[in-house]
Order: C-alpha cells, then structure tokens, then sequence
C-alpha cells in the first residue's frame, strides 16, 4: 500500500536582508512537523523557498550596484546556509526566479485571462510601495499603511485585475463549511471582517518597475508579486509544467505555515485564485505568531532589530535553538524573545532536566554495574506511575502535534522527564548500591530510567535531530527500538543493555558572563 502524503510549506521569504530568528521559527516548526510526519510513517513534501521580486528588491539591489538576480542569489545563499546549518529537512527549495516558475507563473495568469477572471482597468489609488499595495482611504490606518505604518503615495496606472470581489460569498461558505480551514480559531473572526467590510478586485500587474515575472501577452506588464509568490505552492510540484506528478501526487497542501500579518493573503487570494482555476483548496492555512523583543516591538528586517540565529547556534547548539524556540514561544501567539529567557531555557531545561537525566543514568549504570544491567530485576509497585507517564506519552504528544502545539508536545516529554529525576531521589540508587541484597532493586530502577531515555529520545527525534541518536548510543538503543512505534510500548530495551560513557549533552552557561557578551555580540 502507498504511504499517505503530507504537503507541509513555509511562506518563501523576501531575500531582501539576511534571515533572522523571525524567519528561523516558523522553518523550524515546519522541519519539525515534516519530520514528525516522516517518522509516523508518511510520505512528506515539505517546501521553502524565496520571493524574489518586486520593487523593493530591485530598490536595494540598485542601492548596491548590483543587478536584482546578483542581489537576490547573494542572500539566497545566506538563506540556505542557514538552513542547511539548522538541519530543515525541505525536500524542495523554490526560487520564484527559477525558470520552471515563472513560465508556470505565465500559463496561469493567461488561464485566468482566458476565463475571465482577470480584466484589463486602469487603477487609481493609494500605494504602498515597500509593501506594493495599494489601499483605499478607509482601510488606512493615522493616514499610513496598515501594515507596515509608513506612506502611501496616490498612483494611477493601467492594469489588470483579478475578480477576487466576486469571491466573497464563496470564502464565507469555505470558513463555515471547512472549520479547519484558517488556524488557529482565533484568526478566522478578523478574516470574516476584513471580506465583510467589502472586498475590491485585485490589481495584478504593475508597470511601474520590471523585476518580475513578465505578462506573456503584454510585456510592459510584470505579475503581481503576491500572486505570483502564492502560486509557488503548486509550480514547486510542477503544475504547468511537462511533469506534474508531484502536483497530482501532493497538492492540496495539508498545512501553509504563515506568519499572522500573511493571514490575509493566503485564506483570501490564494483560495479565490484556486478556485478561479478549479483546483483543490489547502486544508488548512496556519498563522503563527511574531517574536517580539521586550518593548513589544516586532523583530524585523526593515526596523533593524533583529536576533542572527547563526549567532546563536554557533554559540549553543543547533538543537538547543530549536528546542527553545517552539519550547517558549507557542506556536500561535506572539511572545517575547529575550537572551535570559533562551539562557534559562538552556540550564533548566535542557542542562538540568535533560543533560542530567542522562549523565546521572549512565553514570549509575557505570559505576554500580560496570556498564552492564544484571538480567535479574525486580520491579515494584514504586515503578508504576513513572511505568504509566512513559507508557501514555507519545498519544498524549500526538495529540498536541496533530494541533500544532509544539510547546505542549514538548511540556509533556519534559513531565516524564521531571518525574523521572524525581524518581531518583523517590528510590535512591545510591543507598540500594550500598546492600548486595538490593542488587535486583537497583538494576530494576537504572533500567526503568534507561527505558525512559528511550522513549524521550524518540519523541525528541523531531526537534532535537542532533541530540537524540547522541542518547541513544549512550543506552545502546538501536534499530527496531528507536522507531516511532516502538515509542508507545514500555520495556523494550533488551535486559542485558551496554551502556557507555558520553560528552554532557548541554553544559551549563553562566548567565551573567553569557549576557554580557551576548549584549556585545548582538
Ligand atoms: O511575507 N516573528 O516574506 P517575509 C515571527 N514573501 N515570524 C516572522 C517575524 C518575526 N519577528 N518576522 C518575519 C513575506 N516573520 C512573503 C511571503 S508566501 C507566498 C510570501 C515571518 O520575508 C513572517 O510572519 O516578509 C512571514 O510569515 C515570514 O517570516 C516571511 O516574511
């Protein structure tokens, strides 16, 4: 039987300064869910890429002496270093560049044109240049653009227009009908306004630059860049191209993770334009949160503010930035970024929960036992609730990845492993090391902790990619016990395990010396 599918995209980023924390939060959520998906036994497409063009692309490339393509192509680079440094597992990397695309691009402005959902219009209004869009009086916020608060200038220009108006009843109907459709719930309300209020037809090329996808049939015309930056959910997989089977294969996507301020444009234009040309709409569109620094302020490129996750890996590990970040911020809200928070997360988290979960375990296992269990254990009733905790995670876990709570997901792991250091000092190996007679007691208790490790380091796989095969090589778990489904069964590790002697996992950090430098390095 073939695998069941999972299509899981980020948005593609603006290669317009290089990728912040902002930018490594929601890719890093997206590789987390695919890998959980690929381990679970699905076949996963998971996508990321770069928008690449537009006006303001082509302003700070001018800026910089450089033509858009060699502007672009520099801090794509940056960007997929990035993520090849932060282990995102994308199976496919699209540029709205490449050539495959913009051809794709091209068929499906003309199959809208054909079917006339797209008209020629002259347009007048206001423009947001940085945001290239154009806005009427009332959607204005204090006179400015209402998402990015800077000036709009009045434009006029001929143009063509897509017939999203005629959409509106039918997004209603789509919201109602598919209650999984906008995520999170608290989302939908300001979705249903803004088409409520009265949506306007969108205008869809622009003449006034020409860093973009030319219209094939009016060449002083280049598409839309939002339109054509949505589409790239399909042509990645090939839709209008020669080979589509990705496309039949993949799309609709499962999930689109999207930044709140997006939210817009992929549950209004992006389901209107499939639904212009008859195709499958996502199941689900998810709009997370902004890191915020402390005063509340968003962290972005344009305010300069922003936190280089390269930095920060470099400096504490891969995984310990990935745990923290969908360890503290959950996924849906907006939430703080600060130094002292990733520290503490660090040392209590992963140092003291974690790191010395496993440097205690091994180290008991070493010194009492030579590295080697005993077959001989006896449990005791003691066992039980530690016995049960391990037994119940990973539907507990389930339950919160299937809802995109990473944060939760991660609370629970960290509850078994709170309980199980907890049942160190409940059974103190240390004092049963002392009477021969206890020997079967003793060796009943390292091997629950080290079925423990097991199982933690299974449901950390997703999230902690580097960390986990570190643990298991430690407990001397391979193979068939480390799948995903071996995570949901007490009392696999063999009786007679091998333990031996690993690095720390993650040493602690001194605050006060770390957010000084941190502070300099910033
Ligand atoms: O919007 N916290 O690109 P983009 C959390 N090209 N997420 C953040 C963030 C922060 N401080 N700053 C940015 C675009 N992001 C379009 C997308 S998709 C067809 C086209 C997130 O580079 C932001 O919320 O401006 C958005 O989801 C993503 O980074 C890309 O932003």
């Amino acid at each position: 039987m073939s695998k069941k599918t999972f299509y899981i995209t980020t948005p593609i980023y603006y290669p317009s300064g290089n990728p912040h924390i902002g930018h490594s939060f929601c890719s890093v959520a997206a590789d987390v869910m695919a890998r959980y998906k690929r381990l679970s036994g699905f076949d996963v497409m998971f996508l990321t890429g770069t928008d690449e063009h537009g006006q303001k692309i082509e302003t700070n490339a001018q800026k910089e002496g450089l033509s858009p393509k060699e502007y672009v192509d520099k801090i794509v680079s940056e960007f997929r270093k990035l993520w090849d440094l932060m282990n995102i597992s994308n199976d496919k990397y699209i540029r709205t560049t490449d050539e495959p695309h913009k051809l794709a691009v091209q068929k499906i402005f003309r199959a809208l044109y054909d079917k006339g959902e797209i008209y020629k219009g002259t347009y007048s209004g206001l423009y947001c240049k940085p945001c290239e869009a154009f806005w009427t009086e009332s959607q204005l916020k204090d006179g400015k653009c209402p998402d990015c608060d800077r000036e709009v200038e009045y434009t006029e220009e001929e143009a063509y227009f897509f017939k999203l108006s005629k959409y509106a009843d039918k997004l209603l109907d789509l919201y109602e009908t598919r209650a999984d459709f906008i995520r999170p719930e608290s989302r939908k309300n300001e979705m249903i306004s803004f088409i409520k209020s009265g949506l306007n037809d969108l205008c869809v090329s622009r003449t006034s630059f020409s860093w973009g996808v030319p219209v094939d049939f009016d060449k002083k015309h280049v598409v839309y860049v939002w339109l054509d930056a949505l589409t790239n959910y399909i042509t990645a997989l090939g839709y209008g191209s020669d080979n589509d089977s990705d496309y039949q294969k993949y799309w609709p996507a499962d999930v689109h993770f999207v930044g709140k301020e997006i939210m817009r444009f992929h549950t209004i234009i992006w389901p209107a334009v499939l639904m212009a040309l008859d195709l499958p709409l996502p199941k689900c569109v998810y709009g997370h949160g902004w890191l915020l620094f402390g005063d509340g302020t968003k962290m972005s490129k344009s305010k300069g503010n922003v936190v280089d996750p390269k930095v920060l890996c470099d400096r504490y590990g891969i995984d310990a930035i990935r745990y923290f970040m969908l360890r503290e911020f959950p996924f849906g809200k907006d939430s703080n970024f600060t130094n002292e928070a990733l520290i503490n997360r660090i040392n209590s988290d992963l140092a003291n929960d974690l790191g010395n979960l496993v440097s205690r375990t091994t180290a008991m296992v070493l010194k009492y036992f030579d590295g080697k269990l005993p077959h001989d254990i006896e449990q005791s009733e003691a066992d039980d609730e530690l016995i049960s905790t391990a037994s119940l995670l990973r539907g507990k876990y389930e339950e919160q990845m299937e809802n995109f709570q990473f944060s939760s997901a991660l609370a629970e792991v960290w509850k078994l492993i709170s309980r199980a250091n907890k049942y160190i000092d409940e059974t103190m190996p240390w004092a049963l090391a002392k009477d021969p007679e206890k020997s079967a007691r003793l060796s009943a208790v390292l091997y629950n902790l080290c079925e423990v490790l097991r199982i933690v380091s299974i449901l950390i796989i997703p999230f902690m990619p580097e960390t986990a095969p570190k643990i298991q090589k430690q407990i001397g778990a391979t193979g068939e016990i480390t799948t995903w489904e071996s995570a949901k069964s007490w009392g696999l590790l063999p009786k007679e395990i091998a333990i031996s002697k690993g690095e720390a996992l993650f040493p602690r950090i001194d605050m006060k010396k770390e957010l000084e430098e941190l502070n300099l390095t910033m």
